[in-house]
């Protein structure tokens, strides 16, 4: 588990390094890439070692028989978060975006408002958009410093015709982990407002310590209306497979939405399941440890040179890796931040607002890289600012 070592991703097809150019204007000789949510550190060993037996094998046939496969999830489930799943509530898709978008597509019409809590991950309003739902955008609030509920606002805000909430738990960007009792307000406030509930748990590894992830699943009185998503790939860093896992315990609501994965014809690739099963292992239960603690200290690099910066704020993130820093407080707009960090500091990080209402002055930084990098990225940004010290 050597997360120091400086791997070259350049010119791999990764769409972190070998994209930053056309979408930011930073290239990749010299720049550091810290937008797209994946890692810059190799993947677990079991995952590499699975990985390994398929090439040795050579035949890469059809997938068959998930047994295995759902047996890992459930064992990681209830090791890692205290969750018992019943294998049969699992559906596998390509990735938790299509996940978002088939439960969209199975459980709402054109029209319908899709409700999310901005600023939240781009995708969830680009899919809804495109399938023809408005997208309801409830701003967080701020509780010193942090994302925090608005119930009274949003309740005001509702029309009728919401009929389904995607929430990241924990949340992108912000970092948050919501409590058991935020989790038991976002279930009272879909019990209100009669919505199917999308529980986003992507992030649900990443947990700094001091704080405890909640699977939605474990709060009571929301069975009838809840979709679960987890996957291993923003965990394990194998993005790549595009593999993610819708958990239905409702039957009624599991029966739709296998009519909709058998109309559409969709079943998942082998790299897919084979990879997953071998990263929900004792072993790679350990390397998220590893990674977790590693993590942590990046964070708190990159944190302690951000603090450094007047009128610059990092969130304090309890969960991912992705830092979400607010420069409202230099009084600069967006295009004098955007020049100072994209082009002066040659960082490529991701524009707040393309996360909805109220992520305008941020900017995001993927922080899970070799320290020496998120060092690096530290000092230049003290340096296009330094005329504010
Ligand atoms: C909350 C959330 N959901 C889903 C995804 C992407 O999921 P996938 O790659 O499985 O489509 C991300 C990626 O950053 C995310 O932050």
């Amino acid at each position: 588990m050597d997360f120091d070592a400086i791997i070259d991703r350049r010119g791999t097809h990764s769409m972190k390094w070998d994209m930053m150019e056309a979408r930011y204007g930073v290239s990749p000789e010299g720049g550091i890439s810290m937008w797209v949510a994946d890692m810059d550190f190799p993947a677990a060993a079991p995952i590499r070692a699975e990985l390994d037996k398929m090439s040795r094998h050579g035949v890469l046939g059809y997938y068959g028989d998930d047994t295995s496969y759902l047996e890992a999830i459930r064992w990681w489930m209830r090791n890692r978060h205290g969750w018992e799943v019943d294998p049969a509530w699992i559906f596998t898709t390509h990735g938790l975006v299509n996940g978002v978008a088939l439960a969209i597509d199975t459980f709402t019409a054109p029209g319908d408002g899709v409700v999310l809590f901005t600023p939240i991950y781009h995708s969830f309003a680009r899919v809804a958009e495109a399938a023809g739902r408005e997208v309801v955008e409830c701003m967080l609030a701020e509780d010193e410093g942090r994302y925090a509920l608005d119930f009274d606002r949003w309740d005001a805000q509702m029309k009728g015709h919401e009929k389904l909430l995607v929430l990241s738990s924990p949340h992108n960007p912000g970092g948050r982990v919501w409590t058991r009792a935020e989790l038991e307000g976002i279930r009272d406030f879909c019990i209100r407002h009669d919505l199917l509930l999308i529980s986003d748990e992507i992030h649900h590894d990443l947990v700094f310590p001091g704080a405890t992830h909640t699977p939605f699943a474990l709060i009571e009185g929301v069975e009838d209306r809840l979709i679960m998503m987890s996957a291993t790939t923003k965990s394990f860093n194998i993005a790549g497979i595009h593999a993610g896992n819708v958990i239905i315990p409702d039957a009624d609501l599991r029966a739709r939405f296998a009519g909709r994965m058998a109309a559409l014809g969709i079943w998942g690739n082998a790299f897919g399941f084979r990879l997953a099963e071998a990263a929900y292992s004792p072993e790679g239960a350990a390397w998220i440890d590893a990674l977790v603690a590693y993590l942590d200290g990046n964070r708190r690099l990159f944190d302690e040179a951000i603090a450094a910066i007047p009128g610059v704020r990092s969130m304090p993130l309890e969960a991912t890796y992705l830092a979400w820093v607010d420069f409202s407080g230099t009084g600069m707009g967006e295009a004098e931040v955007n020049a100072r960090v994209l082009k002066q500091a040659r960082l490529a990080a991701n524009l707040g607002r393309t996360f909805g209402k109220g992520g305008e002055n941020f900017l995001r930084f993927n922080f899970a890289m070799p320290r020496s990098l998120v060092a690096e990225a530290a000092e230049r940004l003290a340096d296009a600012f330094a005329d504010l010290q």
